[in-house]
C-alpha cells in the first residue's frame, strides 16, 4: 500500500502537484495519465526517493522491492542475457557468493549460497531472461551479443527486460512502449497482466493502457484523482463528471442571478430588508461550483510552404547503409577474417543495429548495405507512411532521404527548392542544454523581432515565461514539442518524420495528426502510432528484408503480413490472408529464415550435447551415492556429492526447458 497525504511536489519554481491525498492498494495496475509536463515522471522520481515532497507525506512499506527501468545503459562487454539476469540483484549476489565459496573450497558457504539460489529460483534464471528477451523482439542469436553492440533503442529494451527480470513488489514503468514495435507491445501487455505486484505505468498509448490497467490516476492542474477501471472507463467517468459539474454550475448561476436581482430590488425597502438579507446570506454560502473550463484544445499548424516543386526527391538504384562497419558479432568477426574490417565504433545513434536477422551484405571496404536497389520518387503532395518491422531499416531510409546518410551506390536527386523538415529522436536529444525555447528559435531567426518569436512559441504552447525557461528541466513531451516547433519555423515543403509521437500526450498527438493532415507539402512518416498513420498517410511503403517497396494495402493488411511473417499467427481466422509475394521476395525471406533457423539449431545441438554430458555425470553420481562405502567417508564429501547432484539436475531441467522452447520454435 502506498499513501500520499497532503502531498505536494515542486520542480524549480513551479508547484507541480499540490494536496494529493490518495491510497494505492497492493496489486493494482495503475495507469498514470495526464498532459505533457503535468508531473508524471516527477511523481515517479518521488516514489524512487529521488525527489523530496515539498509538503505532506508519501508513505511506503519499508521493505518494498522496487523495480524501474534505468535511463542509461553502460556500454558493457557482457552478453545481453547476462545483463538482463543482473536485474535480479539478490540472485546475482548469491551466484557470486557461490562462486567465491567454491574458489575458497568453503563447502558450508557453498551450501548456503546454493540454498539461497534455489530459494531465488536461480537455476532457471537464464531461461527466464531468455524468454523476456524473446518477447521483446531479440532473436535467439542476439542473446549472447555484448550489450555495447546494441543501438540506443535496443538498449532501452534491454533495460526494460532487466527491470522485468528483477523480482519486485512495485514496478514503475515510464512510457515503456515508446521504443517498442507492435509485436513487443502486445507481448508486454500480456506480461504485465500477469504481473503479481503493484504496477504504476505512465503511458500516452490508450490501447496499451486499456489492455493492462485496473485503475487510473489522472494528474490535472496539480491535483491527482483516482478512477477505478481502465483508460476508456476513466474517460467515460471523467466526461460524466464534467457534464454533471457543468449542469450544477449552470443551475447555480441561475439561482445566483435570481437572488441577486431580489436583493438589488428590495434591499432599499425596509419592509423587505429582512428577506433581502437572508437571501444575501444564502448567496454568500453558495458552493461556487466551478464552471468546467473547456480544456483548451491545443492546435497548431505547419505554415503553407512558399513553394512545392514537383519531383521533389528521387532515389535511383540506391544502396543505403553505413560506410564504417557495424559492430560485429563474434560470428561475423570470424567471417570477416581478412582483417579489413576494423572494430572502430562510431556514434551509435546514427545506425540501427538490428538484433533480428537483418539482411545486410558487406560491400567494398567493410560497408554494410541495409537496403539494396532502392527506387523511390517523391512528388508534390504525396503522403507516405513507411512500414516495417523494427530494425528493418526505416530510419536508414529516412536518413538517406534527408541526405544525412550518403548513398553507398546510386544517386539521390533533390529539387533545388526542396526544403526538408526532419524530425528524429536525435533531434529531440540535440536540444541545447541551458538554452530556452526562445534562444533556440532566435538562433534560427536572428533578425526577427522578439514579439514575433514569442507569438510563434505561444502557438506551440510555450506561452509567457515558459518560452524563456531553460530546456534542462523540460519533460520528454515538452522537448519533442519544441523540436517540432523549430522544424515548423523553417516552413519546410517536405516533412520527414521518424517516430514523432514518442513522448507526446494524447492531445498533442491529436493536434499533430490534424496539423499533418492539413499540411500542404509532401510527407514521409515513420510511426508505430496506427491512428496517426491512418489519419495522415495516403499510401504506404514497406521496408523489410533489405528492400523498400510500395505496399499495396492498408494498415490492417500490414498487420496481417507482419503476423504471417513472424510465423506465429495470433488470430487463426486471418492466417489464410497471406500476402502475395514475388518469388524473389520469398527467396530472400526464406534465406533470412534459414539463417535464423541455423542459429537456433546450433543452440539446440549445444544443449543436447550438454544434457548428454550431464546425464553421464548424474549416473556416476547416483552410483556413488548408492554405494554404502560413500557413507563411511567424511560428511563434507557426501554433502558435496548431494549438492553436485542437485545442481546438475537443475541445470538439466533449465536446459530442457530451453530446448523445448527452441524446438517448438523450429517446428513453427
Ligand atoms: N529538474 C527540473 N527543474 C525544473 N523544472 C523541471 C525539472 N524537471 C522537470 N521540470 C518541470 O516539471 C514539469 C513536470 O515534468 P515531468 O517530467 O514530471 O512531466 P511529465 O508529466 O512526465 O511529462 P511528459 O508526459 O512530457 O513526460 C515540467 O513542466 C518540467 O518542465
Ligand atoms: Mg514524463
Amino acid at each position: 500500500m502506498i499513501a500520499f497525504r497532503h502531498f505536494a511536489l515542486r520542480r524549480g519554481s513551479r508547484l507541480l502537484l499540490s494536496d494529493i491525498d490518495l491510497v494505492i492498494q497492493s496489486g493494482w495496475r495503475l495507469g498514470v495519465v495526464g498532459r505533457n509536463g503535468c508531473g508524471k515522471s516527477s511523481l515517479f522520481a518521488a516514489l524512487q526517493g529521488q525527489l523530496e515532497a515539498d509538503h505532506g507525506e508519501l508513505d511506503m512499506p519499508a521493505r518494498l522491492r522496487l523495480a524501474s527501468v534505468a535511463q542509461e545503459t553502460p556500454a558493457l562487454p557482457d552478453p545481453a542475457i547476462e545483463y538482463v539476469m543482473g536485474g535480479d540483484v539478490e540472485l546475482a549476489a548469491a551466484l557470486r557468493d557461490e562462486f567465491d565459496a567454491q574458489a575458497r573450497g568453503d563447502t558450508e558457504a557453498m551450501a548456503r549460497a546454493h540454498h539461497r539460489i534455489e530459494e531465488l529460483h536461480g537455476y532457471d534464471a537464464r531461461a527466464r531472461a531468455g524468454r523476456l528477451l524473446h518477447g521483446l523482439g531479440f532473436s535467439p542469436e542476439t542473446h549472447e551479443r555484448a550489450v555495447c553492440e546494441f543501438s540506443g533503442g535496443w538498449r532501452v529494451r534491454l533495460n526494460l527486460a532487466r527491470a522485468l527480470m528483477a523480482p519486485s513488489d512495485l514496478l514503475l514503468l515510464d512510457e515503456p512502449t515508446n521504443h517498442l514495435d507492435l509485436d513487443a507491445v502486445l507481448w508486454l501487455e500480456e506480461w504485465l497482466r500477469r504481473y503479481q505486484g503493484t504496477l504504476l505505468v505512465i503511458s500516452h498509448d490508450r490501447e496499451f493502457l486499456d489492455g493492462v490497467i485496473t485503475h487510473t490516476l489522472h494528474l490535472n492542474e496539480g491535483r491527482g484523482k483516482l478512477y477505478t477501471g481502465n483508460y476508456s472507463s476513466f474517460e467515460l467517468q471523467r466526461a460524466e463528471q464534467l457534464r454533471l459539474q457543468q449542469i450544477a454550475h449552470e443551475r447555480e448561476q441561475v439561482e445566483r442571478a435570481h437572488l441577486q436581482s431580489f436583493i438589488d430590488r428590495f434591499k432599499a425597502k425596509a419592509s423587505k430588508a429582512k428577506q433581502a438579507q437572508s437571501r444575501m446570506k444564502r448567496l454568500e454560502k453558495m458552493a461556487g461550483t466551478e464552471a468546467v473550463r473547456a480544456e483548451r484544445a491545443f492546435r497548431f499548424q505547419f505554415a503553407v510552404p512558399d513553394r512545392v516543386p514537383d519531383s521533389m526527391l528521387q532515389l535511383e538504384e540506391i544502396a543505403a547503409g553505413y560506410d564504417a562497419p557495424l559492430p560485429l558479432t563474434s560470428g561475423e568477426r570470424e567471417h570477416a577474417g581478412d582483417g579489413s574490417v576494423s572494430e572502430r565504433r562510431t556514434d551509435t545513434h546514427h545506425r540501427e543495429v538490428a538484433p533480428s536477422s537483418q539482411p545486410s551484405a558487406r560491400r567494398g571496404e567493410g560497408a554494410i548495405v541495409i537496403l539494396a536497389d532502392v527506387r523511390f520518387r517523391l512528388e508534390a503532395g504525396e503522403r507516405i507512411g513507411l512500414l516495417g518491422p523494427n530494425g528493418a531499416g526505416k530510419s536508414t531510409m529516412v536518413k538517406t532521404l534527408v541526405g544525412e546518410l550518403p548513398p553507398l551506390a546510386g544517386e539521390r536527386k533533390a529539387h533545388k527548392d526542396l526544403k526538408i523538415g526532419y524530425f528524429a529522436q536525435h533531434t529531440v536529444e540535440s536540444l541545447r542544454e541551458g538554452a530556452s525555447p526562445f534562444d533556440h528559435l532566435q538562433d534560427k531567426a536572428p533578425g526577427v523581432s522578439a514579439q514575433v518569436l514569442r507569438d510563434f512559441l505561444g502557438n506551440w504552447n510555450f506561452a509567457g515565461d515558459r518560452a524563456f525557461e531553460s530546456v534542462d528541466g523540460f519533460s520528454g513531451g515538452e522537448r519533442a514539442r519544441l523540436a517540432l516547433a523549430l522544424i515548423a519555423w523553417d516552413k519546410p515543403n517536405l516533412l520527414l518524420l521518424d517516430e514523432p509521437t514518442n513522448h507526446l500526450d494524447l492531445d498533442m498527438r491529436e493536434a499533430l495528426a490534424d496539423a499533418l493532415a492539413d499540411f500542404d507539402g509532401a510527407l514521409v512518416l515513420v510511426s508505430h502510432d496506427r491512428h496517426l498513420l491512418g489519419m495522415v498517410c495516403d499510401s504506404f511503403w514497406r521496408v523489410a528484408d533489405g528492400k523498400v517497396e510500395p505496399f499495396d494495402g492498408d494498415l490492417d493488411d500490414y498487420a496481417r503480413w507482419l503476423r504471417a511473417r513472424s510465423g506465429a499467427p495470433k488470430k487463426t481466422a486471418e492466417t489464410d490472408a497471406k500476402p502475395l509475394e514475388s518469388a524473389a521476395d520469398r527467396r530472400r525471406a526464406a534465406a533470412a529464415q534459414r539463417e535464423n533457423e541455423k542459429a537456433t539449431r546450433q543452440r539446440v545441438k549445444k544443449i543436447e550435447t550438454r544434457v548428454a554430458a550431464i546425464e553421464v555425470d548424474l549416473t556416476a553420481l547416483e552410483q556413488k551415492l548408492a554405494d554404502p562405502q560413500t557413507y563411511n567417508g567424511p560428511t563434507a564429501e557426501l554433502m558435496k556429492l548431494g549438492q553436485r547432484q542437485s545442481e546438475l539436475r537443475k541445470e538439466k531441467e533449465t536446459l530442457e526447458a530451453e530446448w523445448l522452447e527452441l524446438y517448438e520454435l523450429l517446428e513453427a
